[in-house]
Order: C-alpha cells, then structure tokens, then sequence
C-alpha cells in the first residue's frame, strides 16, 4: 500500500484527516488544520496517508523550512498498528524530504519507538533526559544545519514568525538552552516542540508577538512579547538567552510602546545572569 502524499494547502483533504482519532487538544487540531487547509507561512510542509479506500489509517507530517525539517504526529490507527504502516509513512517523506533539498530533519520519540522505527530510517539519537525505559529522545538525520554559536553572513532582519520559520528555531533549540536557562540542555532539547507549539498558540490567541531575527534568512534569535495584560510594564523574553541583538530588542520595545506599555522586563534573561 503506497501512501498518499499531501503537499499543503489541500483543504479537500481535511476531513480525512481529522476522522483519524488522534488525541490532541483542541488548540493543536486548529493549527494543524491551518498548516494542512491553507499551508503554514513561509512553510513547505507534507502530510503522508496511508488512506485504502478513501479513509485515513495513519500518518505523518514534516513540517519544512528550507533545508531543515521536523518529522512529527506520527500515528497509526489502533487496530490497524503493527503491519508496517508507520515505515511506510515516514520512508515516502523520507524519499520527498531528500529529493526535494532537505539536508537536516529532527524528530522526537519515545526510545523503542526511536531504536525501532526511525534509527533503521537514517536518524540518530541526539538528546535523552532520563534513563528510563521509556524515555524520549530526540533524533536527528543528515547533516548538523549549524553550530549555533556564530554569527552567520549577511545583514540582520528583524520581523515577524513565519510557520516557516519553526525548524530552524527547533534546530536552534538542539544547541542552545531554551526558555528556563535552570534546565538542562538535553531536557529543553526534548521540550522545544512543546514549547514551540505553546508559542504558537499564543501568537494564535494574539496574546503574544513572536518576532525574530535572521540573516541569509536563517533564524538566529526569537523573541517574545506577552501582550495579553493591560498595564504599564509587559514581559518578554530572547532566545538564546546570552545573543547580544540591538535591532531586535529594539524592535520588541518599539511593539510595546505601539502596544501601550512603558516598560517591559526580562525574567527569565535575568536567571540566565
Ligand atoms: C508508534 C506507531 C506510530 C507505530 O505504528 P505502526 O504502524 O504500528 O508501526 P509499524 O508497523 O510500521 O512498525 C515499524 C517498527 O516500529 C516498531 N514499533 C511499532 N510500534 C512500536 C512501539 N509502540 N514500541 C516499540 N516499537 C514499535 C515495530 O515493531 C516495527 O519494528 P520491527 O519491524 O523491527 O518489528 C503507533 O504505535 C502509534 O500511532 N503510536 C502512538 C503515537 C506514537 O507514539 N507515535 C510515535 C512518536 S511520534
């Protein structure tokens, strides 16, 4: 059985999709819904089904920016697991991640499920938190899209987060500490899709601006605004926590000042010291 590979927007395919029984809140089938129905911005995502007879029994999703991508949401319908599904899925976005210029593509996993499925796809374990039996791991395949730690070439733009932007940002976030400079390296590691995904959803609500800086449009640091309490003083927070960027600070005190607040403070910047 060959599955379906969908290139976003593809809005007639929806329905299909959301028929597949995964749980997942509310906030996050809003989202996937924009990326599959309309196509994320600045992304270029797929969707891969295994769908005999017009009805969803499993899939998987990359979400794409440039070289880099996120494998995730891989699922088999209960009674349909164990017969090879899973495999196919990610072999078919394997196959049109490399020949569309993917270089650099990340995943998370529990161990069994990593050791099984994915490390005999390519990927290799990357990050691990815990030594327990059913640990997470993150994983990563082809090449490392970066060290992190320098300066890239080319003149710095601030703007706006585009969905396109979200793997590189998941890849920064394999090298540098994220939002709680208390946690370990390997644990915000496993944590930034979740963390991604919360950002996302606020930026949905409107109670956050997600703006970042990138050069060769390659994304170097993301900063938020909370913007969701009225008052004189607002919150934000860059990423990485020690990146020196005099245009995009500047950019987030200048969205306060239009958003109405006079200051804004840096907690978590502070505990990082
Ligand atoms: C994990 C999951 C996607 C596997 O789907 P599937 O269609 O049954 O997988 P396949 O039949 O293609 O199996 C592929 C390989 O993974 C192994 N595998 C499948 N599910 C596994 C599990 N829960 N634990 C360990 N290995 C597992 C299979 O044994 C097989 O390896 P083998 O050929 O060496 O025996 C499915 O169980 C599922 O939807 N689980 C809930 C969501 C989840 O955990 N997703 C993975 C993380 S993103």
């Amino acid at each position: 059985m060959k599955p379906l590979l969908i290139i976003p927007p593809a809005p007639a395919r929806w329905p299909m999709i959301e028929r597949i029984g995964l749980e997942r809140p509310a906030e996050w089938w809003a989202d996937f819904k924009a990326r599959v129905s309309e196509g994320g911005a600045g992304a270029q995502d797929a969707v891969a089904l295994i769908a005999p007879g017009g009805e969803a029994l499993g899939l998987a999703c990359i979400c794409r920016g440039g070289s880099i991508g996120v494998l995730s949401d891989i699922f088999t319908r209960p009674q349909h697991r164990g017969r090879g599904f899973a495999r196919m899925l990610v072999g078919a976005l394997l196959n049109w991640f490399d020949v569309t210029g993917g270089k650099t593509l990340h995943a998370a996993a529990p161990i069994d499920v990593a050791q099984r499925l994915l490390v005999p796809q390519g990927f290799e374990p990357t990050r691990r938190a815990s030594d327990a039996a059913d640990a997470r791991v993150t994983l990563r395949r082809g090449s490392p899209a970066g060290q992190h730690d320098e300066t890239g070439p080319g003149a710095a733009e601030v703007r706006a987060v585009l969905r396109g932007d979200w793997p590189a940002l998941y890849d920064l976030l394999q090298h540098r500490p994220g939002p709680d400079p208390r946690v370990g390296l390997d644990e915000s590691a496993l944590g930034a899709e979740e963390f991604l995904a919360q950002l996302s959803f606020q930026q949905r609500r409107g109670t956050c601006v997600l703006l970042v800086e990138s050069r060769a449009e390659r994304p170097e640091a993301l900063a938020s605004l909370a913007v969701d309490q009225l008052g004189e003083r607002t919150y934000a927070m860059i990423l990485p926590h020690d990146v020196n960027s005099p245009p995009l600070r500047q950019a987030v005190e200048r969205t306060a000042t239009e958003r109405g607040y006079a200051r804004v403070e840096y907690p978590l910047q502070a505990l990082a010291g």
